[in-house]
């Protein structure tokens, strides 16, 4: 089910119609579909039935606490990679023994934070990581429950930003070390070492990645239990891809088939960390257009909406479709147009040549696949507000959190007692 389609002429959510959001909340705002993302969780399960694993949603991808417990709701457990996202996750209604805490560079505060809440996992990225965990553990007198996460440096064909599995990359320890720091893990005071995790990168969208990495990761675990070391749980990270424009996305039923081939036979609990793929086809960046102008080379629609809420375009060259609210009659002449935002940067795009219809002053445009990566990414720069977000179900709609006006930031600034 594809939650955003044209009904009556107009782009609708959920039965929301779009043109009705833009005139309860303004534009820009990112729009959400609740039954998207359920829809997506639910085709995760099911493929993953059988295998006894566990979802736990990488918040990073929308730390929305209204997206969080939607997906709770459902089950999802959650990977988080700071404080803030572990208070989202368990503010939301996830039991921290459904969390996982990921990430290269955890404070001692977010470590001590995250025990105190009696966090279920916590994946750790090198030796000196190890240490540290270990020691704020044994002086708070609890227990972490310690994954090590491997870099099993297997080359990924994603954008190079995103890519995360090589020992180009600052993710992870490299395989052969793993053994050695599991083992020093499982002598330590304040750690019981449970397992071994991986991620290896982002929007991926070919299933080979995911069968060479967890190859490795079998081999890991095999090793570690020679070294007669107990390893009860397998953590295989996030990564699966969606469509943007045209790209294919891959198939659930062979992920989880390269799953059970790998790594099923283990007899470890398994988790997957999926972000993208449960949310990111479920919002849209709805968005008005200011202007349009051309050069002798270019045609520019200028928006409402711009680098600053939504990062992806300009950051890592993500091509996003641009969906026409009022629906373009069929065989109408369509044009390439570069959409833009009015931040002052050469770079701040939406969308470049995309075939659109001819766009007028006041019109709105919502950028697809817009759920994941970009309300979390958003900011403030040029002072502008921070963008708002609606979410909609069953005909209903909600603002799940309300555009920040620039005022909002500039009352933290503070002037220093000598330029007062
Ligand atoms: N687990 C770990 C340890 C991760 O680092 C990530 C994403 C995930 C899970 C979830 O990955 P997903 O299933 O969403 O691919 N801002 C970039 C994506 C950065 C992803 C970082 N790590 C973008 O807009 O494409």
């Amino acid at each position: 089910m594809n939650a955003f389609a044209y009904r009556d002429g107009r782009l609708h959510a959920e039965g929301v119609s779009l043109e009705t959001v833009s005139e309860a909340y303004g534009t820009p705002v990112y729009v959400y579909s609740q039954a998207a993302m359920e829809d997506a969780y639910r085709e995760l399960a099911d493929a993953l039935q059988g295998l006894g694993a566990r979802i736990c949603y990488a918040v990073k991808a929308n730390g929305n606490v209204a997206v969080i417990r939607a997906l709770a709701r459902l089950g999802a457990g959650a990977d988080v990679v700071s404080g803030g996202e572990l208070a989202r996750a368990v503010a939301a209604g996830i039991r921290p023994t459904d969390i996982v805490f990921s990430g290269v560079g955890k404070t001692r505060d977010e470590i001590a934070q995250a025990l105190k809440a009696g966090t279920g996992q916590f994946n750790v990225e090198s030796e000196a990581e190890l240490a540290v965990l270990g020691e704020v553990a044994a002086t708070l007198d609890l227990r972490a429950d310690t994954a090590i996460r491997v870099n099993p440096d297997i080359a990924v064909d994603t954008a190079d930003r995103i890519a995360t599995g090589s020992y180009e990359h600052k993710f992870g320890v490299p395989i052969r070390d793993a053994a050695r720091i599991y083992q020093l893990g499982s002598r330590a005071p304040g750690i019981r070492m449970v397992g071994v995790a991986a991620h290896i990168g982002s929007q991926i969208l070919d299933l080979s990645s995911f069968e060479s990495a967890f190859a490795v990761l079998a081999e890991c675990v095999r090793e570690l239990r020679r070294a007669g070391l107990a390893v009860e749980r397998l953590d295989l990270g996030g990564g699966l891809g969606i469509t943007y424009t045209d790209e294919t996305a891959p198939s659930l039923a062979g992920f989880a088939d390269i799953v059970r081939r790998t790594v099923g036979g283990l007899g470890c609990e398994i988790t997957v960390e999926p972000g993208r793929r449960l949310v990111g086809n479920a919002g849209v960046l709805l968005s008005r257009v200011l202007y349009t102008k051309e050069t002798p080379l270019r045609r520019f629609v200028i928006v409402d909406a711009a680098m600053n809420d939504l990062l992806r375009p300009t950051l890592y060259g993500a091509e996003h479709a641009v969906l026409p609210v009022a629906q373009p009659a069929a065989g109408r002449e369509t044009r390439p147009v570069d959409v833009v935002g009015p931040v002052c940067e050469t770079g701040d795009w939406l969308a470049r040549e995309a075939d659109l219809p001819i766009l007028q002053e006041g019109d709105l445009v919502a950028i697809a696949g817009a759920g994941a990566y970009g309300a979390v990414m958003a900011s403030f720069y040029n002072g502008r507000g921070l963008v708002g977000e609606v979410m909609v179900h069953n005909g209903a709609h909600a603002e799940i959190r309300p555009f920040q006006d620039p005022a909002a930031l500039q009352a933290l600034d503070r002037l220093p007692r000598w330029l007062e």
